[in-house]
C-alpha cells in the first residue's frame, strides 16, 4: 500500500507545534504496519538543510511556476521524502508561514496551492517509480490537494486530517483565479466559504475521509460551538468523518532513555525524577527548598491554550507553597503578564520566553503537574508527554484533553485508574478547584505516587493510531 503524507512541518527538521510531533512519528509507525511511506514537504530552508538532496525526481512547470522536486529519505524511519524546490515561494528564513512582523506571506495561497498541486501531479503518475494509492494532507496547508485529485478524476484516494479547525487557509475570492481549479468548484458545494477561498474547506469537502486527532474532538467539531463555521458540512460528511488519537514518538519522549534530562528514571524507578526537578530548580533559580508541586506549561501562548486562566490562578499555587515554570512564546501582552509575576516573586515563578525543544524536556522531567486548561483543543500532547514523564496533567475536559487524562476523583482513585486532574468550566474558579485538588493529593504523598505511576505506565505509543489509519487506507481501497 503506497500512501503519500502531505504537510508543511515535520520534527526534528522544522516545527512550530504538534502538528510537527505528529508527521515526523506516523510515517514510521506506518511502516511498522507494512505501509510503504512517502512524504512531501515544501522545501523551506530548514527542510533543505535537514533532507540533504539524492536526486531529482523531476521538473514541473506548474501554474504557479516552474519547481523541481527533489528525492530524499528521514533518518529515523527511512521514508521516502519529496521536497519542493521553489526558492521564489519557501526560501525565506524563519516561520513558514509568516514574516518577521508576524503577517501573513501575501502569497501564502500560491505557496501552499504548489505543495496540494505536486501532491496530485505524484498521484497522476509524476514520478514513473513510485506512485500513491491514498494521498493523505494535513491541515489547511494541504487542504487544496483533495480538490485538485478531485479535479482530475481522483487518481488516488484522499484523506485529510484536521489537526486544528481554527486554522483555515481563507483568502479574498480574486486568489481563486489563481488557483488553477475548474470554475464549477468555487460555490458552497466546493472552496467557497462566505464568498471567500477556503483550503481547509476544500479539502473537507473534497476528501474521501476526513480524520481528526481525538475522537472527542471529531464530535465537538459538528458542533455550531466548535465548528468554526464548518459544522454544517461536517455534519453533512459524519459518515467520512473519524477521530484517530494521536500518539508519543517514544524514541524522542521517554524519561527511561532521554539524553536531555538530568537523571533517568521509569515508573517502577521514579527516584530520578527528583534529581530532575532539582536541576530545573536550579537552572531557573527557583527555591530548591520547596516542599510544594511544580506547575509547569509549555505552550504556544494564544487564545485557545486558555492561559490568562493562569495568571488569574498564580496566587492560589504560590500561596499554597507551589512553584510554577512557564515555557513559551507568542502573545506579547501575555508573555509580558508572565514576565512580571515572575520578577515579582523570583524564588517560586519562573519564566522563560521563546521556544526551546531542549529546555521543554528539562521542564518535562522536573514538573510535578502540566497544565493544559485549553479553550479547545483537537489532541494536545504536552499532557501526552506529562503522563509519560509522570508530571501529572492538570487539563480541561475538553477535546483530546478529555479522551487522555482521568480525573483523580474517589471512584478513579479506587480503581487505580486516575491519572490526573480534570475542570470543566472555561473558569479560573473551576480550574482553582482542580489546582486545589492537586495539593490536596500532593498532601498524601503516597497516593500521589500511586497515580503517578498509573500515569507513567499509560500506553500512549503510535502503533494503536497507525493501526487505525492502515484500516482507514484498506476501507478507502477497498469502496
Ligand atoms: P499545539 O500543536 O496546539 O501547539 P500540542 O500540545 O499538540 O499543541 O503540541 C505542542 C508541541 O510544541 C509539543 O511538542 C510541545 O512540547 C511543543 N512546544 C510548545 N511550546 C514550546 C516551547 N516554547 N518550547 C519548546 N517546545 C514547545
Ligand atoms: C494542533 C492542535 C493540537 C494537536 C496537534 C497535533 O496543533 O492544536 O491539539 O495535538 O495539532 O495533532
Amino acid at each position: 500500500m503506497r500512501v503519500l503524507h502531505v504537510c508543511s512541518e515535520l520534527f526534528p527538521l522544522l516545527k512550530t507545534g504538534g502538528l510537527a510531533d505528529v508527521t515526523g512519528a506516523l510515517p514510521g509507525a506506518l511502516a511498522r504496519q507494512g505501509a510503504d511511506v512517502r512524504v512531501l514537504l515544501p522545501g523551506f530552508p530548514a527542510i533543505r538543510a535537514g533532507l540533504p538532496e539524492e536526486g531529482e525526481v523531476a521538473q514541473v512547470d506548474t501554474p504557479f511556476g516552474p519547481a523541481r522536486l527533489v528525492y530524499s529519505h528521514l533518518a529515523d524511519s527511512g521514508a521516502g521524502v519529496y521536497v519542493i524546490d521553489a526558492p521564489h515561494f519557501y526560501d525565506r528564513p524563519g516561520n513558514p508561514y509568516q514574516d518577521d512582523a508576524q503577517q501573513p506571506y501575501g502569497d501564502n495561497h500560491l505557496r501552499f496551492a504548489l505543495l496540494g498541486w505536486i501532491a496530485a501531479e505524484l498521484a497522476s503518475g509524476l514520478d514513473p517509480f513510485w506512485r500513491p494509492e491514498v494521498v493523505h494532507g494535513h491541515d489547511w496547508h494541504a487542504g487544496l490537494t483533495p480538490a485538485y485529485l478531485a479535479a482530475r478524476g481522483r487518481p488516488a484516494r484522499s484523506v485529510l486530517t484536521v489537526h486544528n479547525l481554527a486554522y483555515q487557509g481563507v483568502f479574498p475570492p480574486h486568489t481563486y483565479g489563481d488557483l488553477a481549479l475548474p470554475w464549477d468548484f468555487f460555490g458552497v458545494e466546493g472552496v467557497e466559504f462566505h464568498g471567500q477561498v477556503s483550503f481547509l474547506k476544500a479539502g473537507l469537502y473534497y476528501a474521501d475521509h476526513i480524520t481528526t486527532v481525538s475522537p472527542t474532538y471529531a464530535r465537538e467539531i459538528a458542533t455550531a460551538e466548535q465548528g468554526c463555521g464548518l459544522d454544517g458540512l461536517l455534519r453533512d460528511r459524519a459518515a467520512d468523518l473519524s477521530g484517530v488519537l494521536n500518539g508519543v514518538d517514544e524514541a524522542v519522549w521517554s524519561p527511561a532513555t532521554d539524553p536531555l534530562i538530568a537523571a533517568s528514571y521509569t515508573a517502577d524507578k521514579p527516584a530520578g525524577k527528583q534529581k530532575c526537578k532539582q536541576a530545573l530548580q536550579e537552572a531557573l533559580g527557583l527555591a530548591t527548598d520547596s516542599e510544594g508541586p511544580l506547575f509547569a506549561v509549555v505552550s504556544r501562548i494564544t487564545e485557545q491554550k486558555g492561559l490568562h486562566l493562569i495568571l488569574d490562578t498564580l496566587d492560589e499555587i504560590v500561596a499554597r507553597g507551589g512553584q510554577f515554570v512557564l515555557l513559551g512564546s507568542g502573545d506579547p501582552d501575555k508573555e509580558s503578564a508572565f514576565v512580571a509575576r515572575a520578577a515579582a516573586n523570583p524564588q517560586q515563578i519562573a519564566v522563560r520566553i521563546g521556544y526551546d525543544e531542549n529546555k521543554s524536556h528539562r521542564v518535562m522531567a522536573g514538573a510535578d503537574v502540566i497544565m493544559v486548561p485549553s479553550r479547545f483543543e483537537p489532541c494536545g500532547l504536552t499532557q501526552l508527554y506529562g503522563l509519560k514523564y509522570g508530571a501529572l496533567p492538570l487539563v480541561r475536559r475538553v477535546g483530546g484533553l478529555a479522551d487522555t487524562v482521568t480525573d483523580v476523583a474517589l471512584e478513579n482513585l479506587a480503581d487505580d485508574t486516575a491519572t490526573g486532574f480534570v475542570f470543566t468550566d472555561f473558569t479560573a474558579a473551576d480550574l482553582t478547584r482542580a489546582i486545589r485538588r492537586a495539593f490536596a493529593l500532593w498532601a498524601k504523598p503516597q497516593t500521589w505516587k500511586a497515580v503517578r505511576r498509573s500515569a507513567m505506565r499509560k500506553d500512549f505509543g503510535w502503533h494503536a493510531a497507525a493501526e487505525d489509519y492502515y484500516s482507514l487506507y484498506q476501507q478507502l481501497l477497498a469502496d
